[in-house]
């Protein structure tokens, strides 16, 4: 049963991949989080002539969220035009779980929403625990 606020989201992240910049893979994604300050930033896939430089629809939203001084979010939702819906890469997950402990993801594709958490896709984050840390 979807919600009044998850549908929001959804749109959200729905008409950012329509800014997808995508020549290389021709998958557009968009994304949008929620900030624990209630508000959403959205961020789409921006590809690079040099494939490396690429830079996930996730990982795009959560620098506009940071850049506008909010640093924890609560919902996620990703579109892509594939059904079933494509979780997030591993990388995305990573930078996802920086800015929040848990979370809970939405996973949309034109007919089809899954949902999940943050902490079911990635169980087990690297965390940079300094008091741990090897000397040379
Ligand atoms: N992509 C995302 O935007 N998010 C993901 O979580 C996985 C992949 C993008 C990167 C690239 O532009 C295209 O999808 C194909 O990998």
């Amino acid at each position: 049963m979807s919600s009044p606020s998850q549908d929001a989201l959804i749109a959200a992240a729905r008409s950012a991949r329509m800014h997808a910049y995508a020549p290389y893979s021709g998958f557009r994604v968009g994304a949008a989080l929620r900030s624990a300050s209630g508000v959403i930033y959205t961020g789409c896939n921006i590809e690079n002539a040099s494939y490396g430089a690429t830079v996930c629809a996730e990982r795009v939203a959560i620098a506009s969220m940071v850049a506008n001084g909010d640093s924890q979010w609560t919902h996620l939702a990703v579109f892509t035009d594939v059904d079933p819906p494509v979780n997030p890469c591993g990388l995305c997950l990573q930078v996802l779980v920086e800015f929040a402990a848990d979370g809970e993801i939405f996973l949309a594709g034109p007919s089809n929403v899954t949902s999940s958490t943050l902490h079911a896709l990635l169980p087990s984050p690297f965390a940079f625990d300094s008091a741990r840390g090897s000397s040379p």
